[in-house]
């Protein structure tokens, strides 16, 4: 696989280590701790791609290399230059392993991966999905009361793993993403994004009952907004975190690393959105390990559905149809290939970030590598 090849992540300790450090770094001592742990181990013990914790990482050595480029030719800007002091760096630099990942770097893309889990557990009693990484979800399991307590309880875990990080700026900047997340989910429930026009929950119905009245690029821009703290959030953060970790006066660095996450989360959820609508339902979903073809059955309109329109009343008259027939005439225009234009524009930019760290052990090309890799997708 790609990912292992370019990251080499099998030979990284942290990642062997990651699936059982996730969840039992917990000291609870109460009697439901084990069974809850059970529950929470579920989904990390189903694999997954690692992609978060795998960019981390790899965001990870590019920085500390690039800390260690900045040290050895001068720094380029009088504000980096006044920023940091060497003996800083040092004492950063002396707590690289020999993956040249600081504990606390590697722990970053382990309570990324465990961000992401959580939230996956509590989507999929949103979403009510029965199956997750080819197998029953959590929810499927245990039902939907459980499930919310077990996505709870691994983004508890998660919270005590990154406090013994020991940096305030850290902290909030991973916190953001769980704000993110939530917002992101809220956003995607919105009238702008809903195929009938009608706000997804019911709170929001008592509050504002008429139907909406949005323009195209309003709901262009509601989409890319919903992209970004759904999905980009826990990219661009995570990043950014490690970059704070490799030089934590190196602003520039921050936004760079930064900047560089959330093109690729924008790719890959572009990419994403994409193939819900290239891929046909059912024998897709099977390889897929978990159900596909379904944003517009479960209610969400995204990128190619907008971008197969010109106009409101083009898009309004769309949606009268039915799903099959949204489906047939978001292929025919070529959205789904406008899709991946734009996923292709994210993902060039944040190859052009990766080149710029100067890395000699190669972690830049990967990263760049792997947005790249983002447009071959096709499942
Ligand atoms: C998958 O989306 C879901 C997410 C990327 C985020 C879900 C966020 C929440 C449920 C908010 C709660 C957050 C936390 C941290 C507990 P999807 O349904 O489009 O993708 P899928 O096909 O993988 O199910
Ligand atoms: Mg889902
Ligand atoms: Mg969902």
């Amino acid at each position: 696989n790609i990912i292992d090849q370019l990251a080499g992540r099998d030979r990284i300790p942290a990642f062997m280590r990651m699936r059982q450090a996730a969840i039992e770094s917990g000291d609870s001592a109460v009697a439901a701790a084990p069974t809850m742990e059970r529950m929470a181990r579920l989904y990390f013990e189903r694999g997954g791609k690692l992609f978060r914790p795998t960019i981390a990482m790899l965001m990870a050595s590019a920085c500390n290399q690039e800390v260690l480029a900045r040290g050895a030719h001068g720094r380029s800007s009088a504000a980096a230059a006044a920023s940091v002091t060497s003996m800083a760096n040092l004492q950063q630099l002396q707590q690289h392993d020999d993956d040249d990942i600081s504990q606390r770097q590697a722990a970053i893309a382990m309570i990324a991966e465990m961000i992401h889990v959580a939230s996956l557990v509590h989507d999929d009693v949103i979403d009510e999905a029965s199956t997750r990484r080819g197998a029953p979800s959590v929810n499927g399991y245990w039902g939907n009361k459980m499930a919310v307590l077990a996505g709870d309880f691994i983004l508890a875990r998660a919270t005590q793993a990154l406090c013994r990080i020991g940096d305030a700026r850290v902290i909030a900047t991973m916190a953001k993403i769980i704000e993110d997340l939530v917002v992101g989910e809220f956003l995607q429930m919105s009238p702008e994004l809903s195929p009938d026009g009608n706000e997804q929950t019911t709170n929001f119905k008592d509050q504002r009952s008429s139907p909406v009245h949005s323009s195209l690029s309003d709901r262009l821009t509601l989409y890319i907004s919903k992209s970004e703290a759904k999905t980009a959030s826990l990219f661009e953060n995570s990043c950014r975190s490690v970059a704070m970790l490799a030089d934590a006066s190196d602003v520039d660095l921050h936004s760079l690393a930064a900047a560089y996450g959330r093109h690729v989360g924008l790719a890959f959820q572009l990419i994403d959105d994409a193939i819900d609508y290239e891929l046909e339902g059912e024998e897709d979903s099977d390889a897929a390990g978990k159900p596909i073809a379904v944003d517009l059955e479960q209610g969400l309109i995204t990128g190619p559905l907008l971008l197969a329109v010109s106009s409101e009343s083009e898009l309004a008259s769309l949606l009268r149809t039915s799903p099959a027939a949204i489906r047939e005439a978001v292929r025919r225009s070529g959205a789904c290939e406008r899709t991946r234009e734009l996923a292709a524009t994210h993902a060039r930019t944040a190859a052009e970030i990766a080149t710029s760290l100067r890395s000699s052990n190669g972690a830049g090309d990967a990263l760049a590598n792997l947005a790249l890799k983002q447009l071959e997708r096709r499942s």
